[in-house]
């Protein structure tokens, strides 16, 4: 029985470090297409093709029910694999809806009227591509009337994270939190809309200042797959995992992934 998580890279990894603390019985595969990423700069095409490649890996490896640990696939490929492409047998789901509950204060699956919310202006960071979508404001505008989202394009920090550069990483985080700034100067929220950017989380809090509300997926995201799980248990499907693929140098990805989750993790090629 295994559910797969899947991520271009090394984020997907702070997802999976929240879901198997929240769901130890269930074994999980972890597919990071790091030889691929950064997806933030690629185009929708482009991004669907290599999702659903990984997406069909993990079917292969007897995961019924994949998690887009992704928000750049989750905004550029989701809709467009659930509306032609995902099997009947089969789930795919992702990151966004999660976060968006919570920013709005809802229930998973309340579908009444968009309302206002307390939080007026928000600050959304992530890959230039989850930007140049729009899906986040979309997804928020089902929910919620009267948010002013500032979204930031964080270019080149999954770069510098997937290269280990973490000095780097953090300039960047810092001026693209000085150039949101320049647009909102005073956010009461910001959203890590990139599951790379949690392993960045104090650099944004600090950067931001500890009045301003930090959101990340990972613990959102395990919530609502418990919830999903109690609902669907058959949706655990017969792989046995656990086990970690990746398109990547399985050496160099697995010594990464050593480091930001801190405990011993090996990665095989898929
Ligand atoms: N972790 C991916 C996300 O949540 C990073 C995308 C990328 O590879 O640029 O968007």
């Amino acid at each position: 029985m295994a559910v797969g998580i899947f991520d271009s890279g090394l984020g997907g990894l702070t997802v999976l470090d929240a879901v198997q603390k929240r769901l130890p019985d269930v074994p999980f595969v972890y597919y990071g297409d790091n030889a691929h990423a950064p997806y933030g700069v690629r185009d929708a095409d482009d991004v669907y093709d290599l999702t659903t490649k990984a997406v069909e890996r993990l079917w292969d490896a007897g995961c019924d029910l994949v998690i887009l640990a992704c928000n750049t696939a989750s905004a550029a490929a989701l809709r467009r694999m659930q509306e032609s492409w995902v099997p009947r047998d089969k789930r795919v789901l992702g990151v966004f809806v999660p976060l968006i509950e919570a920013l709005t204060e809802r229930q998973w699956g309340d579908n009444s009227p968009p309302r206002e919310v307390a939080v007026k202006h928000v600050a959304l960071f992530a890959t230039p591509a989850t930007v140049s979508s729009r899906a986040f404001q979309r997804e928020l505008a089902f929910r919620a009337i009267g948010v002013d989202v500032e979204a930031q394009a964080c270019g080149g920090v999954v770069d510098a994270i997937e290269e280990g550069d973490m000095i780097l990483a953090e300039a960047l985080v810092r001026s693209h939190v000085d150039a949101l700034r320049r647009k909102m100067p005073k956010p009461e929220a910001a959203i890590l809309g990139c599951t790379h950017y949690p392993l960045m989380q104090d650099v944004f809090q600090d950067a931001l200042g500890e009045d301003v509300q930090v959101y990340s997926q990972a613990n959102l995201v395990a919530e609502s797959l418990a919830d999903y799980l109690t609902r669907h248990p058959n949706m655990i499907g017969d792989g046995t995992g656990p086990g970690f693929l990746t398109t990547g140098d399985p050496k160099r990805v697995s010594s990464r992934a050593t480091q930001f989750l801190r405990r011993e993790i090996s990665f095989t090629a898929a």
